[in-house]
């Protein structure tokens, strides 16, 4: 055991109830999903690397610090996917879905995807994340709010008792005014932060407001306001939100300070959290992207979208993993045929069941049922084959013809 080799740092190995577990979120996001009308989408999990330059931006730690490059085949630039959105615009463009005289598009995905971050609590280089894209032409206030609404109600049928952060970071009107107010506030005070915010400043001065170094957020606090340069329309649209949300009853609150980690954001931006884990950071985020389709070569339609971290869904939710194991262990030692045909009848019945390897004896086999939550051990004893039930501790005898009465007895009819 001297060479064995360990998984990737920030990596993960779901194993079982783990992996029971994340099968579970996903199905029961997918299930919410279909039930707002939205239809699934499977993306590549590497892209052309100008993709996520162009799509996610590049004055993001995402796309400058963060990603996963393939080196050079057939004289491509690959990259890992570091989120889902540019990919599944690209796709929407790519298949022409914008033609459909069904719009909006409404899409909804799951899977890994890759950034080269700390690992730490709640943060991984192959993290999953689970969203839905909505693209329309004329992205109205109903396809803003019903993504809103999913991204709640998802989150709240798993079981979480959700809050939003909400902010509004306009249209590029309103942007370039505040952008303007940001560069004469920080100007001043530059020198005495960060390298990364130095830079932001000229790149991108709105991600200063992202900063995570506690020095620099001292200063950030008193920054201006985007809700001081939105525009009239802006902000009408914003308390529009807000009215729809609050007589939906979905619990918010403002944070003047949220602008996401990607650039693509315009209008509304918003992070769901989980009160009591607030230590894992948000468990999902999203936002509007008016510019994203026409950047990435497509026509002038806007879109809104999330994505939901699952990781933090599984911390958060944590349940005592509970163990389902198979319902029938069936000791086999001598591999007969008769417990092979019963094995199989209990399968095409519904009842899961298994072999455990050939060495096990019954006192083994009973460890391993009261282990496994196991409800009843099978094995032959000269021509008779008799069935214990663990939970009822009693045991019952059957000719190899009485298969049915087994099924019966297994089935509880
Ligand atoms: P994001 O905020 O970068 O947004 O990621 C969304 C969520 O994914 C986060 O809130 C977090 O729960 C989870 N997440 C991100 N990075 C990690 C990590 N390293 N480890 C564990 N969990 C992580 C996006 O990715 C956007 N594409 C969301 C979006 C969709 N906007 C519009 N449409």
């Amino acid at each position: 055991m001297a060479n064995i080799i360990n998984k990737p740092r920030g990596t993960q190995d779901l194993i079982g109830p783990k992996a029971r577990n994340y099968n579970s979120i996903i199905e029961s996001l997918n299930q919410t999903a279909e039930l707002y009308g939205v239809q699934p989408i499977i993306v590549p999990m590497f892209e052309e690397s100008r993709l996520f330059k162009r799509g996610v931006g590049e004055s993001t730690d995402i796309v400058t610090k963060e990603t996963f490059d393939l080196a050079g085949k057939g004289g491509h630039e690959y990259t890992l996917r570091p989120e889902f959105t540019a990919g599944v615009v690209r796709a929407s463009i790519e298949n022409k879905l914008y033609a459909s005289p069904d719009l909006p598009i409404r899409l909804y995905y799951s899977g890994s995807f890759f950034r080269y971050e700390r690992p730490q609590t709640g943060r991984f280089r192959e993290p999953h994340q689970w969203g839905i894209e909505f693209i329309d032409q004329n992205l109205d206030l109903n396809t803003i709010t019903d993504a809103m609404l999913l991204m709640y109600e998802a989150t709240k049928s798993l079981g979480i008792k959700p809050i939003f952060k909400l902010n509004y970071i306009g249209s590029s009107e309103s942007r370039a005014a505040y952008r303007e107010a940001l560069v004469s506030y920080f100007t001043p005070k530059i020198e005495e932060m960060c390298e990364d915010c130095k830079t932001r400043l000229k790149t991108n001065p709105l991600r200063i407001l992202d900063c995570k170094i506690e020095d620099d957020k001292k200063i950030i606090k008193d920054a201006p306001r985007i809700g001081d340069y939105l525009v009239e329309e802006d902000r009408e649209k914003f308390d529009k939100i807000k009215a729809i949300l609050d007589a939906l009853d979905v619990e918010y609150i403002e944070d003047p300070l949220l602008v996401r980690g990607l650039d693509y954001y315009t209008g509304i931006v918003f992070e769901i959290y989980e009160g009591d884990h607030l230590n894992l950071g948000a468990l999902g985020g999203g936002g509007q992207y008016d510019g994203l389709v026409k950047t990435l070569g497509g026509p002038e339609f806007a879109g809104i979208g999330f994505s939901l971290g699952v990781d933090r869904l599984m911390l958060t939710l944590d349940k005592p993993e509970t163990i389902k194991g198979p319902r029938v262990l069936i000791l086999n030692p001598e591999s007969d045929i008769t417990l092979f045909k019963l094995q199989s009848r209990l399968r095409k019945e519904g009842q899961s069941s298994f072999m455990p390897s050939a060495s096990k004896a019954l006192g083994g086999a009973l460890k391993t049922a009261d282990r496994q939550n196991i409800a009843y051990v099978i094995f032959k004893d000269g021509d008779l084959l008799k069935v214990k039930d663990i939970s009822k501790r009693e045991q019952h005898e059957y000719k190899e013809e009485a298969i049915d009465e087994i099924i019966s007895l297994i089935k509880g009819e």
